[in-house]
C-alpha cells in the first residue's frame, strides 16, 4: 500500500512534518539513511532568532512566529512521550568585547524579538564570571534554547507511537520524475511510492534535486562543569563574535561552531578546535579548566541568501522543506504547520512566496552593480550600471565568459588565456581527462579549482546513456577537486563526428534522467526553440544553443533562433559554439544572451592570452550595451546635429 506522503530526510525539520501530517490524519512515511547524520544532531540547540542578528525581515518574522509555536509544541511532544526536550527559557546575553564595538553594539539591533542594552557594570552583575574585556552586551530574554539531540529523540519516539513509518538505513539515489510528477523515488531498497513527496534532506538535498544547498560545517565541542562547583555557573546562552556557549542544566556546556565552507570534508580539526576554545575562554574563563566531554562536527545546509527553500517546486506534487542553515531547530515547528497547510489544504501562506525555490532560478533576483573593465580613460560615472549577476542553480557568478581547455597549444598559454579571460567557469571534457588526452594532463594543479569553477562536459558521447554514465563521472571528477557540492554538467550528445551537430532526442532524454538524479543540467543544444522549452521544463538549469557549428568560427548564422531562446526563457540562455571574434561575442550578449562560452577562438587565436582579454571585454561590454539599450534602426539618415530650432536668417 503507498502512502499519503513520503519524506526524504531525517532530521528535525522532516519528522516535524511527519508528525504534523500524521496529526492530520495523512499516512506517512519517512525515508533516511542516518538519523544521527542530520545537522539537528550536530546542533547546540539555540533558538536565537534575536541573537542571531537576521537581516532579512521575512525571515525575522518566519523566526518569530517559530519561536512562539515552541513552547506549545514542546509541550505536546513532552505529553505525548513522557521524555524531556530540556527546553529552557534561559535567553541569550551576546556580550561585546571592546569599547567601540560597544558603541556600535548600543545601536539598538534589528531583531524580532525584545533587546535590551546592558552597561558593563550590569553585565558582569548580571552573569558573573564573564571576561574582563566585556565591556557590555545585549540581552535578549525570549530567546531560548532546547537539547536538540533529546528533542531529535522525542521526535522520533512521537513519530513511532503515532504509526509513521520510519525507514532507516535507507539512502534516496534518485526522484523519478514524469510530466512534472514524481512518480517514485529510488532507493537502496527499491522504488517507494506515494503521492506526495517532500523533500527535507539538508545540506544533502542538492544530490536529489538541483537546489543550490550546500554543506556548510560546524565543529563543536562540550565540556561538563566539574562536580566540585555546586550550582551551574552559566545559567543563560553567552553569544559572542562567531562563538556560542550553551549552558545545558544537567552540567553540561556546548561549544559551537565554526563555519567553513569545505564540503562534506569530516572530522575535526586543531586548528577548528583551537579557534572555539580561544574565543570561548575570553568570553567565560573559567571553562579553561573544565573536563572536555566530547568534539564533534556536522554540516549545515546553506543556501545563497542564507534563507530556506520552502513550498512547492517544479513537480506538482513535491514539496520542498530544506536550507535552514543555521535555524533549522527553530524553525520547526513553523517549517511543520506552513507545509502541513500547504500539502493537506492547500493554504498557502503569504510568507511562503519569500521562501519560494525560484527565487534562485530567476535571471534577475539580485541586484549588484556592473563592473566592468574599463579602460584608463573612461570616465567613472560610465563603470555602473545596475545588473544582476549571473545565476546558475543558485550559484552566483560574477563573469558571463565561460571557457575551456581544448585545443591550445602549451598548458601555460591555456592557463593565462583563463585568467585573462576573466571566466569563473571552465568547462572540462571528463572522456578527455580520463584518457589523459594532449592538454588535459596534470589539469587539477593547472588551474586554482578553489576559484574556478569546473563545468564537466560529456564531450565526445554519441548516445544518452553514455553521457548519463559520463555525467557521474563528471560529479566525482569535481568532488575529487574539492568541489563537492558540484552538480553542474554541461550535456553534449553528439552522434555524428562530422557535421558534430548535437542529437535532440538523446539530450531531452539524458537531461531528463540527470535532472532526476540531481545535476543542474547545461544542456548544448541546436538552436531550436522549442527544444530550449522542453528542455527548461525538464528542469535543466540553463540552456546553450549554438550560435555555428562547434569550433566552426563561423560567428552567430542563428542569431534569429537564438533571439527567440532568449525572449521565451526563465533560465539563462548561454550562447556556446562558434564564436569567432569578439564582434560576435558582443553581438550574441547585446542580443541579450546572458553569457557566453567561447573556446576555439581563443585557445586558436595567434595569441591566445589577448584574445581571452578581448573576448572579457567584447563579453562585458555587450551586457553593458543590452543594459544600455541600443538606438532604433531607421530606414534613413538624420542629421546629428538637428536643424529645428536653428536660427536662420
Ligand atoms: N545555529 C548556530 C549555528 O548554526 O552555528
Amino acid at each position: 500500500m503507498t502512502s499519503d506522503v513520503l519524506i526524504m530526510g531525517g532530521g528535525v525539520i522532516s519528522m516535524a512534518i511527519a508528525i504534523e501530517l500524521k496529526l492530520r490524519g495523512a499516512k506517512v512515511i519517512v525515508v533516511s539513511r542516518d538519523f544521527d547524520a542530520a545537522a539537528t544532531h550536530a546542533a547546540a540547540g539555540m533558538l536565537a532568532p534575536g541573537a542571531e542578528i537576521i537581516s532579512d525581515e521575512t525571515m525575522q518574522e518566519l523566526c518569530k512566529r517559530s519561536s512562539y509555536l515552541y513552547p506549545d509544541w514542546i509541550s505536546k511532544l513532552e505529553e505525548f512521550t513522557s521524555i524531556s526536550t530540556g527546553y529552557w527559557s534561559c535567553g541569550v546575553l551576546t556580550p561585546v568585547l571592546w569599547k567601540d564595538e560597544r558603541d556600535k553594539g548600543a545601536i539598538s539591533p534589528s531583531s524580532p524579538l525584545p533587546a535590551y542594552w546592558l552597561e558593563k557594570e550590569a553585565i558582569h552583575q548580571y552573569q558573573p564570571g564573564l571576561g574582563e574585556e566585556v565591556v557590555g552586551g545585549w540581552w535578549y530574554p525570549e530567546d531560548a534554547q532546547v537539547d536538540n539531540r533529546a528533542l531529535a529523540q522525542v521526535l522520533l519516539t512521537a513519530a513511532k507511537s503515532l504509526n509513521v513509518e520510519l525507514k532507516e538505513g535507507i539512502a534516496v539515489e534518485g526522484i523519478q520524475q514524469q510530466q512534472r510528477q514524481v512518480v517514485g523515488v529510488q532507493t537502496s531498497a527499491g522504488i517507494l511510492r506515494a503521492e506526495h513527496y517532500v523533500l527535507a534532506a539538508g545540506a544533502w538535498s542538492n544530490a536529489l534535486f538541483p537546489l543550490p544547498v550546500r554543506p556548510i560545517k560546524g565543529q563543536m565541542l562540550s565540556v561538563r562543569v566539574p562536580e566540585f562547583v555546586p550550582d551551574l555557573p552559566l545559567r543563560r546562552v553567552l553569544f559572542g563574535e562567531e562563538i556560542y556557549i550553551v549552558p545545558r542544566r544537567d552540567g553540561r556546556i556546548i561549544v559551537g561552531a565554526t563555519i567553513e565552507n569545505v564540503g562534506f570534508t569530516p572530522h575535526n580539526t586543531p586548528a577548528g578546535i583551537q579557534t572555539l576554545l580561544q574565543r570561548a575562554i575570553r568570553l567565560f574563563p573559567q571553562i579553561q579548566n573544565y573536563p572536555i566531554q566530547e568534539l564533534w562536527w556536522g554540516f549545515r545546509p546553506a543556501t545563497p541568501d542564507e534563507l530556506p527553500i520552502l513550498g512547492t517546486s517544479s513537480c506538482e506534487n513535491l514539496t520542498f522543506a530544506t536550507g535552514h542553515y543555521r535555524n533549522g531547530i527553530l524553525l520547526a515547528p513553523v517549517t511543520a504547520a506552513l507545509l502541513a497547510d500547504l500539502i493537506l489544504e492547500q493554504k498557502t501562506d503569504p510568507l511562503l512566496s519569500h521562501f519560494h525555490y525560484s527565487r534562485f532560478h530567476t535571471k534577475s533576483s539580485t541586484n549588484s552593480m556592473l563592473t566592468y573593465p574599463t579602460l584608463k580613460t573612461q570616465k567613472s560615472e560610465l563603470s555602473t550600471l545596475e545588473d544582476s549577476p549571473l545565476q546558475i542553480a543558485g550559484k552566483t557568478f560574477q563573469s558571463r565568459l565561460m571557457t575551456g581547455t581544448g585545443k591550445y597549444r602549451s598548458i601555460e598559454e591555456m592557463q593565462q588565456s583563463v585568467v585573462k579571460s576573466g571566466c569563473q567557469i571552465v568547462t572540462v571534457a571528463v572522456r578527455r581527462v580520463q584518457t589523459n588526452a594532449p592538454g588535459h594532463e596534470g589539469l587539477a594543479e593547472a588551474l586554482d579549482w578553489t576559484k574556478i569553477w569546473m563545468l564537466p562536459n560529456t564531450a565526445g558521447c554519441k548516445t544518452t546513456e553514455e553521457a548519463i554514465r559520463v555525467a557521474r563521472l563528471g560529479r566525482e571528477m569535481a568532488k575529487l577537486l574539492g568541489q563537492e557540492d558540484n552538480n553542474f554538467v554541461k550535456l553534449e550528445v553528439i552522434p555524428n563526428p562530422k557535421y558534430l551537430l548535437p542529437d535532440p532526442i538523446g539530450t531531452l532524454q539524458a537531461a531528463e534522467q540527470l535532472v532526476k538524479e540531481g545535476f543542474a543540467v547545461l544542456p548544448y543544444i541546436n538552436s531550436d526553440p522549442m527544444l530550449a522549452k522542453h528542455l527548461e521544463e525538464v528542469g535543466c538549469a540553463t540552456v546553450m544553443p549554438l550560435a555555428s557549428p562547434i569550433g566552426s568560427g563561423q560567428g552567430l548564422k542563428t542569431a534569429a533562433n537564438i533571439q527567440i531562446i532568449i525572449e521565451n526563457a526563465k533560465v539563462p540562455v548561454v550562447v556556446d559554439a562558434g564564436i569567432g571574434a569578439p564582434s560576435e561575442a558582443a553581438q550574441a550578449m547585446e542580443m541579450g544572451a546572458d553569457a557566453l562560452l567561447i573556446n576555439s577562438a581563443i585557445a586558436l587565436a595567434q595569441n591566445p592570452p589577448a584574445m581571452a582579454h578581448a573576448m572579457n571585454l567584447a563579453t562585458v561590454a555587450g551586457r553593458l550595451a543590452y543594459l544600455a539599450g541600443r538606438m532604433p534602426i531607421k530606414t534613413y539618415a538624420i542629421a546629428s546635429s538637428p536643424l529645428t530650432g536653428t536660427v536662420t536668417s
